[in-house]
């Protein structure tokens, strides 16, 4: 299939790509550019872990073509921490546990972030429900919650 030229912006840095225009942005970030932070599960929509951020906003990697996301800054899990530190939600991760396989948790964190930047953090049921699209096979919901909702407090103090 012919390829189209693509330029991604990811994590500050620009990257030109030779791409099939079905190339998904999950793809092109994992196979094409060694960022494997982001992780395929469902590659359906259905679970989260693909979770990455375009403009800010979240969105699932896999349901969206790479060329989609030309001329938008994506953020990866690879490109939260600052200057060798973890981004609050990271360290909030590490704090309370709030995982156990990890295979959710880059789109858990990649969530949480949006979440708390969203105004959605307010209470435990308000972050259950807005990082209800993230499954986690493992049941690490309660200690996922307590990690949001430590972040929220950190970043808002
Ligand atoms: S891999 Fe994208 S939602 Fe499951
Ligand atoms: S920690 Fe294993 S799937 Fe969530």
């Amino acid at each position: 299939m012919t390829k189209i030229p693509v330029h991604l912006d990811i994590n500050g840095t620009h990257h030109q790509l030779e791409l099939e225009p079905r190339v998904t942005l999950l793809d092109a970030l994992r196979d094409r550019l060694g960022l494997t932070g982001t992780k395929k599960g469902c590659d359906h929509g259905q679970c989260g872990a693909c979770t990455v951020h375009v403009d800010g906003e979240r969105v699932l990697a896999c349901l969206t073509l790479a060329a989609q996301a030309e001329g938008r800054t994506i953020t990866t899990i690879e490109g939260l921490a600052r200057e060798g530190e973890l981004h609050p939600v990271q360290a909030a991760f590490l704090e309370q546990d709030a995982f156990q396989c990890g295979y959710c948790t880059p789109g858990q964190i990649m969530s949480a972030v949006a979440c708390i930047r969203e105004g959605h953090a307010g209470s435990d049921e308000e972050i259950r429900e807005y990082m209800a699209g993230n499954l986690c096979r493992c049941g690490a919901y309660p200690h996922i919650v307590a990690a949001v909702r430590q972040a929220a407090l950190e970043v808002a103090s």
